[in-house]
């Protein structure tokens, strides 16, 4: 009996702790459609601007990913898996398709080092506001 009650305890604690998530209609956690919602911070704007000339035709609005490029905006490209040197990289250089099924990123032309600094700085933003990291 005293077994029972405590099962069923631990089953209405489980219940009570994950239900408000669903009911009160919060964004979860990891969601990638709220961060547009957020406004872009003073700072990073000029990096924003920069990511819509040079990358969001592949790589989307928001880092969300097109037809053309996969999303940045995902746990691949986190800072531990893939580092600012590998933005500072596949800008410079291109990148030899790897991961998807898009093709070959082209190297980005219109872009130096210190704008890409900004991409990255931009970039890392909206994948931590997306719980990417
Ligand atoms: C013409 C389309 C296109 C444009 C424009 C583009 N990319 Fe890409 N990018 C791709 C594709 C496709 C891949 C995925 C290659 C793969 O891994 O399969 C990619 C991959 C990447 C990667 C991952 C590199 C790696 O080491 O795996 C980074 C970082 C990246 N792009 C950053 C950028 C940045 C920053 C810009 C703008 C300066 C940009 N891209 C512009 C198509 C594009």
């Amino acid at each position: 009996m005293k077994m029972l009650q405590f099962v069923g305890m631990g089953f209405l604690l489980f219940s009570v702790g994950v239900s408000p998530a669903c009911s009160q209609g919060e964004p979860p956690a990891t969601p990638v459609s709220s961060q547009s919602s957020a406004a872009v911070p003073a700072d990073l704007q000029p990096g924003e601007a920069k990511f819509t000339a040079n990358c969001s035709a592949c790589h989307g609005a928001g880092g969300l990913g097109t037809k053309q490029g996969p999303p940045l905006v995902h746990k691949i490209y986190e800072p531990n898996h893939h580092g600012d040197a590998a933005f500072q990289r596949a800008a410079a250089n291109g990148v030899k398709a790897h991961h998807w099924e898009f093709g070959n990123m082209p190297k980005i032309d219109g872009v130096t080092p210190e704008d890409v600094d900004q991409i990255i700085k931009y970039v890392r933003w909206l994948q931590h506001q997306a719980g990417v990291f």
